[in-house]
Order: C-alpha cells, then sequence, then structure tokens
C-alpha cells in the first residue's frame, strides 16, 4: 500500500547529520522564557534569530503573526488589521489569545522568545497567569533601550522577505542584491505601518503603554538593559553575555 510518510534512506544524509548534531547540541541547553522589549526598530526581530539557533528555543513575534492573520483575511485579521494600520495596539484578549495558543508548540519545548509581547502591563499579568499554572516563568527581559531618534532611518530603510522574517536595511544590513532575499532570491517587501508618520504613533504608544510593563519586570528584578543603538553584532555580544 503507497503511503505518504517519508523513509529515512530518503532524506539526504548531510540533513540527517546536521539534524542529529542540532539536538545533540540542544540537549544540553538549559530551559530558557526571554522577553524582547524596545521600540519599533530597536532590533528584536533582528537578534531574535540568533538567540533562538544559540538556545534552541521558539521565536513567538506577536506583530508577524498579526501581519499573518492580516494577510489570510482570518476574523482576528480583520479585527486587528484597523489599529495595525494606524500604529495602535490591538486589543490584549486578541494577542493574548494567539500566544497561550503558540506556545503549546512542540518547538517552545526548551522555551521560547517573546518578541513584542507583552505590551501593556494588562498582558504582562496575563502572560504570568497562564506561565502560573504551567509552574514556570519567565527568566528575563531584555530591554532594547535606544533614543527615539536613531529610529526613523532603521524603519524608513527596512526591507523584509515575507516568508522566513529575515529583515534588512538599505544602509545597516543590505541584501547582496538590492531588493532581493540573500537566500531564496525572492523580492523583498516594505511593511505598510513602516513610514515616518505611522512610527510616531508606534512610538507614542510605546511609551504610554509599553514602557510601564519594562518598571513591571524591573520590580522582579529581571530586566538587563542593552545598549540597543550600538551596530547590530556588538548588540549580539551583549545579548550573549546577558545569557550566558
Ligand atoms: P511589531 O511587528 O511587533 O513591530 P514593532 O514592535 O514596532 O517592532 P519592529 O518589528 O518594527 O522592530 P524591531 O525591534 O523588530 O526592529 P528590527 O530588528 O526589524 O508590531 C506591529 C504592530 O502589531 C503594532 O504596532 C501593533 O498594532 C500590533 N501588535 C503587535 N504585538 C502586539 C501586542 N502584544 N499587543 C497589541 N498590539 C500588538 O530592526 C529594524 C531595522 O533596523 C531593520 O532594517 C534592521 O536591519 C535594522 N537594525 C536592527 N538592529 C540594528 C543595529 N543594531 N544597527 C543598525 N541597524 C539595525
Amino acid at each position: 500500500m503507497a503511503t505518504n510518510s517519508m523513509n529515512l534512506e530518503d532524506i539526504p544524509s548531510e540533513s540527517l547529520m546536521s539534524e542529529l548534531l542540532r539536538r545533540m547540541k540542544c540537549a544540553s541547553k538549559p530551559d530558557k522564557r526571554l522577553i524582547l522589549i524596545g521600540p519599533p526598530g530597536s532590533g528584536k526581530g533582528t537578534q531574535s534569530p540568533i538567540i533562538k539557533d544559540e538556545y534552541c528555543l521558539c521565536h513567538l513575534a506577536t506583530g508577524d503573526m498579526l501581519r499573518a492573520a492580516v494577510a489570510a483575511k482570518t476574523p482576528l485579521g480583520i479585527k486587528a488589521k484597523e489599529a495595525m494600520d494606524k500604529g495602535e495596539l490591538v486589543s490584549d484578549d486578541l494577542v493574548v489569545g494567539i500566544i497561550d495558543e503558540a506556545m503549546k508548540k512542540p518547538s517552545c519545548k526548551k522555551g521560547f522568545i517573546l518578541d513584542g509581547f507583552p505590551r501593556t502591563v494588562g498582558q504582562a499579568q496575563k502572560l504570568d497567569d497562564m506561565l502560573g499554572k504551567q509552574g514556570v516563568k519567565i527568566d528575563k527581559v531584555l530591554d532594547f533601550a535606544i533614543d527615539d531618534a536613531v529610529l526613523e532611518e532603521r524603519i524608513t530603510g527596512r526591507w523584509i522577505h515575507p516568508a522566513s522574517g529575515r529583515t534588512y536595511h538599505t544602509k545597516f544590513a543590505p541584501p547582496k542584491v538590492p531588493g532581493l532575499d540573500d537566500v531564496t532570491g525572492e523580492p523583498l517587501v516594505q511593511r505598510k505601518d513602516d513610514t515616518a508618520a505611522v512610527l510616531k504613533s508606534r512610538l507614542d504608544a510605546f511609551h504610554k503603554q509599553t514602557q510601564p510593563v519594562i518598571d513591571y519586570y524591573s520590580e522582579k528584578g529581571i530586566v538587563a538593559k542593552l545598549h540597543a543603538e550600538k551596530p547590530q553584532k556588538e548588540v549580539t555580544d551583549e545579548v550573549k553575555k546577558v545569557l550566558s
């Protein structure tokens, strides 16, 4: 009888070997539950894939999940679109629901990186409740501290490969061929909310609603402040130091 399941012989031995090595490396890594907080353009999405690979975590970015829902025109996406286009936050209930679901994925077994969540003190309290029920807690909050003045250039020069989430910048991290993804050669796109005008509302929302989340976790003594205005590689070094 025909079957859809793949035989091990069908998988190239290099792929098997690299997966085996990855699993061996991951087995020795301690569990980690991390939050990345910072204003738009501070580098959360840039550093996340590096942290994810280093510590074998899943990367849960509420912005990416919401944009996928908007593109697929799901009921969630239809509700979220208006707020996102204006640079305002979507309701706590919508994002808490998607995070609760996403954290159950097998790739989150060794822990997770929350990128862009929680963004209000209400979301932080709900997250603590969710984790408390599982008997776990957040280990570290990385505060991507940066001056607002630097962010417009970062945001307006950003280009994204939607399928992988790879991020480029015309000046700071240009692709090998302008407008094309380095790995697949597919076209890069700009986000609809990456304009100077919408950035103003996003920064306003950050200072009013998200800055208090940093204070909330500071009281628990788990916030590590990064110098997010430094070049990418230096920020990566700081992150690794904080997490080692
Ligand atoms: P979201 O997608 O989370 O956007 P954001 O928080 O505004 O963050 P960004 O993705 O813009 O910035 P980033 O820090 O990841 O920067 P990046 O690394 O790409 O949210 C979008 C919207 O969704 C919100 O406005 C809201 O409506 C909604 N939403 C999401 N979560 C929500 C929640 N929890 N509750 C309610 N609503 C929610 O870097 C930017 C650029 O700079 C890149 O081009 C990069 O190459 C470059 N760069 C990065 N690091 C450096 C460096 N060190 N030096 C020089 N250039 C650098």
